[in-house]
């Protein structure tokens, strides 16, 4: 397993390209069953989630060939049964169930698996694939779904939380074609979910009102190849954004897309954080002394949970109390105590994160527990002083293209080592 050695206290400085958004790629992907013909998405992030998408295409049948940051597949003949170990290890591949029902009338995905962050159910995904008429069993570890004829109907996606981005993206992608109209509500109105529309409506959907909470698919007889480019990732960008003000340094985020940062923006700006536009780039960096800043996670437009970890980081650098709520995943605050390694003072009451800042913080080996969390760990080891490693970072590789790499542009004495 991988490490990265960081030596702390270099401020970045300079540009860096914003890749795909893994979050929009992986369901685009899915997509691709919903036809025979072949289709084509450019801007694809290298990560290790995506090959596993690609692999789980291939073992359904699909040809899938990667060619730098472009994705050729075409699903002309399907299996309507994945392999159950691929599924159970990355949650993303639950959005083949949608399309593998409406093209083969059944399918058998197995659960995907628990996740560190906190529960993670797929009730609302049944439920919503069961309102347009799919039989639904869940048995031994399976969920089988079976629609001889899927048809539309309406659907409310609220769960206890709010909207859910994959199970809009399952039920978006079954409709595509079934018989007649469906409409969504409560539906979750990220980025991802309008990209995915795009692509679907490229490939012959008749999808309307993605991004807004109220969703219409108007189903057709069949879909078409199509070629489509990946948004940007917001995520990453945030991430880069905040390890600028972490680090008191200056980076430009090259082809970010603004519109889809607002909360992010807003909260960097409140903690003296300058963000400057210039059409799809933005550069960042502080505005004197930080100041500190209640943050609370919601579904887009609200702050992301994805964020959650890293502005943590930045308000452990502020001097003052900022508070931080996790209204997405309960138990998301498995950094906290890694980040205690490194000086930092927080604590947990309840759904929210109490941080004392201003003291500063200072390198130890620290241990990744999910994906954002280690993107959180490495900008914490770049503001520290001394040396930090962080153990176990396949889990940044699983959404951050090349970060080790990108991070050294910047200026940043980052390497990643065998661990010990
Ligand atoms: C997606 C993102 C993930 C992000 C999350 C929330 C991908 C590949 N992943 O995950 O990075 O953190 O959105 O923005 O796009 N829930 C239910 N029942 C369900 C489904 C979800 O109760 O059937 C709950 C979840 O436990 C959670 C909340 O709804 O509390 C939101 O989850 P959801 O939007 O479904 O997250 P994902 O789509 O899995």
């Amino acid at each position: 397993m991988d490490s990265l050695l960081i030596k702390g206290g270099v401020p970045l400085e300079g540009e860096v390209h914003i890749s795909g958004a893994k979050n929009a790629v992986l369901p685009l992907m899915a997509a691709t069953l919903l036809t025979e013909e072949p289709c084509i998405i450019h801007h694809v992030p290298d990560l290790s989630d995506v090959r596993f998408m690609g692999q789980i295409l291939t073992s359904l049948g699909a040809d899938v060939r990667f060619d730098g940051g472009t994705v050729y597949i075409q699903a002309a003949k399907l299996k309507g049964m994945a392999d159950y170990d691929l599924i159970r290890k990355m949650r993303a591949s639950i959005c083949i169930l949608g399309p593998l029902l409406a093209r083969l009338h059944q399918a058998k995905v197995s659960l995907p698996g628990g996740c560190i962050i906190g529960s993670r159910p797929v009730d609302l995904h049944l439920k919503g694939l069961a309102a347009l008429g799919a039989k639904i069993t869940v048995k031994a570890g399976y969920v089988h779904a079976k629609a001889p004829r899927l048809s539309g109907g309406e659907v409310f996606l609220g769960g206890r939380v709010g909207p859910t981005v994959l199970g809009t993206a399952n039920v978006m992608m079954a409709a595509t074609l079934a018989d007649g109209v469906t409409v969504i509500e409560s539906a979750a109105c990220e980025p991802e979910v309008v990209d995915l529309a795009n692509f679907l409506n490229a490939m012959g959907a008749r999808i309307t009102g993605a991004g807004s909470p109220t969703v219409q698919i108007a189903g057709v007889k069949a879909l078409h190849g199509a070629e489509h480019e990946v948004i940007p990732d917001r995520i990453e960008a945030a991430t880069f954004a905040i390890a600028a003000a972490a680090t008191d340094g200056e980076i430009t985020l090259v082809g970010a897309r603004p519109d889809h940062l607002s909360a992010v923006l807003d909260k960097l700006r409140d903690a003296n954080v300058k963000v400057q536009r210039n059409g799809r780039n933005l550069t960042v960096k502080r505005g004197g002394e930080l100041r500190p800043v209640d943050i609370t996670t919601l579904p887009y437009s609200g702050f992301p949970t994805d964020v959650q970890a890293q502005a943590m980081v930045l308000m452990t650098l502020t001097p003052g109390l900022s508070i931080i709520t996790e209204r997405v995943f309960e138990s998301r605050f498995m950094h906290v105590s890694e980040l205690a390694r490194l000086g930092a003072e927080i604590s947990i009451e309840g759904p929210s994160a109490i941080v004392k800042g201003g003291r500063p913080l200072s390198g130890a080996p620290i241990m990744a527990s999910d994906l954002r969390a280690s993107a959180a760990l490495v900008i914490a080891g770049l503001a520290a002083s001394g040396t930090t490693v962080v153990n176990r970072v396949y889990h940044i590789d699983r959404g951050y293209e090349k970060i080790d790499a990108k991070l050294k542009k910047l200026g940043a004495r980052i390497e990643r080592i065998k661990e010990t």
